[in-house]
């Protein structure tokens, strides 16, 4: 069997030293790790809050939190199913007023993408389903097939800033009249007909990533979840909290900055986001894209 569930996470946790310094989990704390995953950064945090402290962990991948189920085991973490959007409602569940810090590191992880049969990846044959949450939504091949050419374009524009969006949208419509778009490879395979290859010799990033990327941001509305769990924030923190936020794309990243920029909320500790070094890039490519901001939640009173 592929994936998480063989054995080993494959994910590595990007910019561990940092996410520790802007976080400071101390013994005793309350910390929420929003985006549990494989569980990575969970284990660092948890193994700095003694067995006073405790840490909630969510993620809204069944799959993901029983890795992180394995690996965590022992550790003050409880695992809640839930999308982070919702963290306020998970924290009266639990009778919890508010907690010292929260983690949310966007996006999938390695182990999503790797495992065919999500269809995350176009470099996996697979079907095109794309969902964190396989028991909500609609898969991406459901969203191919219903979306007006006009909506496909802007979808691909807005979350891949695609320039070739109206080609690629008027080629899946004139393709689905006569398949339906059902797996990865056949996307993969229509967009790069749609987009002229650069004349330069210099390795360019294949041009199904931006599409993959845009519907995979459509299928689970992560901008819109993104912004619940800005907006809750400073219903979730202590004052004098924590709260780091790590980013892949800009149209995130931006979200985090704009959101931060609330000075009768938050002072920031990242004047520039974060990004890992030359040796973490060159250990963990993944770690090339991400950004980091961090700041702590001092409400004007
Ligand atoms: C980049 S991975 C996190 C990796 C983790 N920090 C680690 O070290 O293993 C992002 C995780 O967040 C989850 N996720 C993304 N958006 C989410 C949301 N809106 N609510 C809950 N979980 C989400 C994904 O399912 C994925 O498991």
């Amino acid at each position: 069997m592929n994936g998480p569930a063989a054995g080993q996470p494959r994910h590595v946790p990007v910019l561990p030293a940092e996410v520790l310094h802007y976080l400071s989990p101390a013994p005793g704390q309350l910390v929420v790790d929003a985006t549990v995953g494989v569980g990575g950064h969970s284990l660092l945090l948890a193994s700095h809050l003694g067995p006073e402290g405790r840490l909630l962990a969510l993620d809204q991948d069944s799959a993901m939190l029983a890795v992180a189920r394995s690996r965590l085991q022992g550790l003050p973490v409880q695992l809640v199913p839930s999308n982070f959007d919702q963290l306020r409602q998970v924290l009266d569940e639990q009778g919890i007023d508010r907690v010292d810090a929260v983690l949310a590191y966007l996006g999938v992880c390695s182990d999503q993408l790797n495992e065919a049969g999500r269809g995350f990846s176009f470099q996996q044959a697979g079907p095109l389903d794309m969902r964190m949450d396989p028991e909500s939504g609609e898969p991406a091949s459901a969203l191919l097939k219903r979306l007006s050419e006009r909506d496909l374009a802007d979808v691909i524009y807005r979350f891949g800033e695609e320039r070739f969006s109206r080609r690629i949208a008027r080629k899946i419509v004139e393709t689905r009249r006569e398949t339906p778009l059902a797996t990865t490879e056949q996307l993969a395979e229509l967009v790069r007909r749609c987009v002229p290859r650069p004349k330069s010799y210099r390795p360019t990033i294949d041009p199904a990533t931006r599409v993959f990327q845009a519907l995979r941001i459509a299928v689970n509305d992560e901008l819109s979840a993104l912004e619940g769990l800005l907006a809750a924030l400073p219903r979730c923190l202590k004052p004098g909290g924590r709260a780091v936020l790590i980013s892949f794309h800009s149209l995130e990243d931006r979200r985090v900055k704009q959101a931060f920029a609330d000075r009768e909320r938050w002072q920031v500790l990242t004047k520039k986001p974060v990004v890992a070094a030359e040796e973490e890039v060159r250990d963990n490519p993944r770690s090339r894209s991400a950004k980091l901001r961090a700041a702590i939640y001092r409400p004007v009173v």
